[in-house]
């Protein structure tokens, strides 16, 4: 199916109508002004202002350390690159658990000093009374369930989750739960393809999967894993569609071979 580029810009009744006549939505990662161009320019639905920034633009080992003035930093510079994409922007961890009030004013600044288009945040019904006050703000929430990074600590892994019958259940529920409290979306990451199928066939709002297999409404990835920047993350969910890690070392050390052989610059590039 082609990429209907025509579309001005990408709303949330847009993705919703996307479900309903069954066009898969196509979603990224981006943290930065020129990624963001060069995927809204390819025709992307949504961009994810990803907490994955604390990964792959920080270096940290997890999401955990990242902060609400570096994640509206990181999306700033994403909806400066934007024309037609939706841009969904991750509440770091810290910024909405726990205290609704906290929630909502985090949420808000997102919203004001980024100019980003919704908020994504992780878990179910513990984090219910957050999601009913963003709402209550008019500011749309992509869910995120399953295997939920911000909790790594209590996981333990990176595995699959939801594989037990117990998980998968309340995996259900909270999905339902997120629906009827007005979620626009849920993003559904690392867990059996069949239970993602079961989410997506009983949900109306759009199911976007990372890990999740082919039957949900929308796929999304980390951009630096699929454009091959990173050699060492191989998880089996990814496909790579570019070796930018060999790409841009090669002409790393072309450039550094160049300047030290005095061939870079030549007369033509001199005034
Ligand atoms: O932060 C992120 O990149 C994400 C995706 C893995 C969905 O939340």
């Amino acid at each position: 199916m082609s990429v209907q580029k025509d579309i001005k810009r990408i709303t949330t009744h847009q993705l919703q109508a996307m479900k309903q006549r069954g066009e898969k939505i196509s979603m990224l990662t981006a943290y930065d002004f020129s990624m963001a161009t060069i995927f809204d320019e390819a025709g992307i639905d949504v961009l994810l202002v990803g907490d994955s920034a604390s990964n792959v633009m920080a270096g940290h080992e997890t999401t955990l350390p990242i902060t609400l003035d570096q994640m509206i930093y990181h999306a700033q510079s994403v909806v400066r690159g934007i024309k037609r994409a939706f841009v969904v922007v991750d509440m770091p961890f810290g910024s909405y658990q726990g205290n609704s009030s906290e929630a909502l004013r985090s949420a808000i600044r997102i919203m004001k000093e980024s100019g980003g288009h919704g908020i994504k945040l992780e878990g179910g019904s513990e984090i219910k009374d957050s999601i009913v006050r963003i709402l209550s703000a008019g500011i749309p929430i992509m869910g995120h369930l399953g295997l939920t990074p911000q909790s790594i600590y209590k996981f333990g892994t990176y595995t699959v989750r939801a594989k037990e019958e117990e998980e998968a259940n309340k995996l259900i529920e909270d999905a339902l739960l997120l629906q009827e409290l007005g979620c626009f979306s849920i993003v559904l990451e690392k867990i059996p393809s069949e239970l993602a199928k079961k989410v997506a066939e009983q949900l109306t709002i759009p199911i976007i999967g990372i890990g999740a297999g082919p039957h949900v409404d929308g796929q999304v990835l980390v951009a630096h894993d699929m454009l091959g920047i990173n050699k060492e993350f191989k998880p089996r969910f990814l496909r790579r569609y570019a070796d930018l890690h060999t790409i841009m070392t090669d002409a790393v050390t072309n450039y550094i071979a160049d300047v030290k052989n005095r061939d870079f610059p030549n007369e033509k590039e001199a005034y």
